[in-house]
Parts: C-alpha cells; sequence; structure tokens
C-alpha cells in the first residue's frame, strides 16, 4: 500500500518520549491522539507521528520508512545503522556505564578480565572492552539489567545511567563511562515530497 505522508518517529514510552512530543509541539507541530493507535495524523499537515520502541527507530529510518525520528544516541550507535545526524537536542542526557556491587572485588578497569557483564547494549560494550583489550564475557540482556549481579547473573553491568537512582537501589557503583549520550534528531536520504520543508522547519 502506498503512504506518501511524511513519518516522524518517537519513543512510544520512556526517557525520550515526553521531551520527543514538546520539541515537535513547539515548532507547531501537533498530533491528534487516536484511541491506543500508534500513529497520529498532525492537525494541519501531511505528516504522521508514529510511536515505537526506541531500539526499533534505527530500522525504520534507516529502511527509509520513517523520514525523521527522535533517537538516544546510545541506540543509534548499538544499532550500527545508517542515518544522518541533523540536530542535537538537548533531553534525554544519561550515559552508559559499567558499573559493579558496592562490595565488588572489581575495583578498576582490568579486573574486568574474565569476568561477566551483562547489557543492552552488547555491540558498544564489546567494541570498548576490545579497544581496551579486556576479555569478559558479554551478556546481553534486553531489561532491568541492575539486578543481575544480585541475581548472580552477572559479575558487573553496562546500562543507562540518567539520575543514577536505579544504581542505588541496586548497591551499585559506576566503574567507568563509556559513553556520554543525549537525543538526537535524524533523517535518511530518501527524497520525498515536502520533506525538504519539514527538515527546515526541524532545524530552526
Ligand atoms: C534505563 C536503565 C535503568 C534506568 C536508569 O532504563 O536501564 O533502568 O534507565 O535511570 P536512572 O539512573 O535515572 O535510575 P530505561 O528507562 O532507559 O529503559 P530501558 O533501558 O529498559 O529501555
Amino acid at each position: 500500500m502506498k503512504n506518501d505522508r511524511l513519518k516522524i518517529a518517537i519513543q512510544k514510552k520512556g526517557r525520550l518520549s515526553e521531551a520527543s512530543l514538546a520539541f515537535l509541539n513547539s515548532l507547531g507541530l501537533m498530533f491528534k491522539p487516536n484511541g491506543h493507535s500508534l500513529i497520529q495524523k498532525c492537525e494541519d499537515r501531511n505528516i504522521d507521528l508514529i510511536l515505537l520502541r526506541d531500539d526499533d527507530i534505527p530500522e525504520y529510518v534507516s529502511r527509509g520508512v520513517a523520514d525523521f525520528a527522535i533517537i538516544g544516541q546510545n541506540v543509534l550507535l548499538e544499532k550500527r545503522m545508517q542515518a544522518e545526524i541533523i540536530r542535537e537536542l538537548d533531553f534525554a542526557k544519561c550515559r552508559l556505564d559499567i558499573a559493579v556491587p558496592e562490595d565488588s572485588p572489581i575495583k578498576v578497569l582490568k579486573d574486568l578480565e574474565g569476568e561477566r557483564i551483562a547489557t543492552t547494549y552488547p555491540e558498544l560494550l564489546k567494541e570498548y572492552l576490545a579497544k581496551n583489550n579486556i576479555n569478559s564475557a558479554i551478556i546481553p540482556i534486553q531489561g532491568s539489567v541492575e539486578i543481575t549481579p544480585e541475581l548472580n547473573l552477572a559479575d558487573a553491568i553496562c546500562d543507562v545511567v540518567q539520575t543514577g537512582n536505579t544504581l542505588k537501589a541496586h548497591n551499585l557503583k559506576p566503574l567507568v563511562t563509556i559513553l556520554e549520550s543525549k537525543a538526537l534528531l535524524i533523517t535518511n536520504d530518501v527524497g520525498k515530497k515536502g520533506k525538504q520543508q519539514l527538515k527546515e522547519l526541524l532545524l530552526r
């Protein structure tokens, strides 16, 4: 089915969602909520807002399905997908940290040698460990990474830290930051009617 409406993808629920919508609203792009629909139409333009899991967003943009998207730098880098960054946004600031239990014998980076690290970011972690000549077992997890040391699934974690509250709640402390992240506005090079005009609006 051909659908030539322009599409902007944002995170459905989570760290980026509210601020992403507020950013679009601040540019005059208002969308009509439609029950539980994950596609919302712009009130007065040929634009749809699509609400996605943030880790699916790079796929939609790199395949040309979404024309623009707001995504965390952490997710974009982890997914290793083609997208053009057109603007850095001033929200969803966080870090990707390796953290260990407060009483862990792991005190410095090289102590991670041979240890198990649970993470939602296996690619970024693999790259970081390789750069530092450390061999650890990476345990890929989809969420609730902070509970893995106390349940003895891992010796350390590599996860997003914003306030640090989740680390504290699980008696974890940061060992090293592997990435500083914020929200990015991204696009692809697929041409569509009205896309340049929308890009100019998004860059305003
Ligand atoms: C991240 C991370 C932690 C939490 C940390 O989850 O996995 O659970 O945020 O935030 P804090 O330092 O402010 O406590 P997120 O909300 O991004 O969800 P997800 O990683 O499960 O998608």
